[in-house]
């Protein structure tokens, strides 16, 4: 049941169009808050608004990986309310590739929405961020383990894990709480994504024998671990990685 923990807040969430993001978006709207959706897809990004609530909600074409984008993303939010409170730096996606067979444009291409996109997602919002306010950014629990095909994608999780660290020392006179989430498989679009049918049911079987809990996590699962850590229920919890993950990261 929904308590009010983000009355009057503004949020935004990028790659809020889609699964761990669209479901965090309806927490936070069902908690209160105003919700910007940032993503680059403009049909799911539609379809999402008109799920979430035009009167709670305003999506936002942008490509988090090119700069002009995030620029005019946050004029626009910039505009209609003035300033954001919570930001949920979310957007991202996975290639499998195994070493020995990486192009400079799969490298290229990852590092540069999920490293590179998430920095400037965060930077750029400082201007208008309120002080004490709330940032999330999603890393994965492949961030602290390995996996063949995936060192492209664990690593820039790894570095996102490494922001939360720093930022947290950077934004400590604005008293802005800097924390990481990291799921671990979550049913959303994402994991089909790269993997043909075959491929994808040996990789989850894989996955799956080595979860505690023996089974897959909704997108809401994840959102309501990013809702605690935006609301004042973690007012003293900044610069840690949360396991959303079954138990997978610990054994
Ligand atoms: P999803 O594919 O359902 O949603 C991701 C959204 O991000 C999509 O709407 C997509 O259009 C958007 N997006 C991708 N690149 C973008 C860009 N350059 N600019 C703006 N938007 C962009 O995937 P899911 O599962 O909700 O993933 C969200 C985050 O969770 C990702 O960062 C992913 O790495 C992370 N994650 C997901 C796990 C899973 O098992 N689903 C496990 C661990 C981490």
């Amino acid at each position: 049941m929904a308590e009010d923990k983000l009355k009057e807040k503004i949020a935004v969430v990028t790659g809020g169009a889609s699964g761990i993001g669209l479901a965090t978006a309806k927490r936070f709207v069902s908690e209160g808050a105003y919700v910007f959706v940032i993503d680059r897809n403009q049909k799911d990004l539609d379809e999402a608004v008109s799920d979430i609530g035009k009167n709670v909600s305003t999506g936002i074409q942008c490509d988090v990986s090119n700069l002009k984008d995030l620029d005019k993303a946050y004029e626009i939010i910039k505009d209609r309310k003035g300033h954001i409170d919570i930001l949920f730096a979310n957007a991202g996606i996975i290639e499998f590739v195994p070493f020995g067979k990486i192009s400079e444009d799969n490298f290229d291409r990852i590092f540069s929405i999920n490293v590179k996109g998430l920095l400037f997602s965060v930077q750029k919002a400082l201007p208008i961020f309120t002080d004490g306010g709330s940032i999330i950014l999603t890393s994965s629990v492949g961030a602290s383990t390995g996996a063949e095909e995936l060192s492209l994608y664990h690593s820039t999780k790894a570095a996102i894990r490494s922001f939360a660290r720093c930022w947290i020392l950077d934004l400590k006179d604005r008293k802005i709480r800097v924390n990481a989430i990291s799921p671990g498989t979550i049913d959303t679009p994402f994991v089909y994504q790269s993997l043909n049918k075959e491929e994808s049911e040996q990789f989850f079987d894989n996955v799956l024998k080595s979860n505690p809990m023996g089974r897959m996590g909704s997108p809401d699962e994840v959102a309501k671990a990013v809702l605690f850590l935006a609301s004042e229920d973690s007012s003293y919890i900044t610069g840690i990685e949360l396991f959303v993950d079954g138990g997978v990261a610990q054994i």
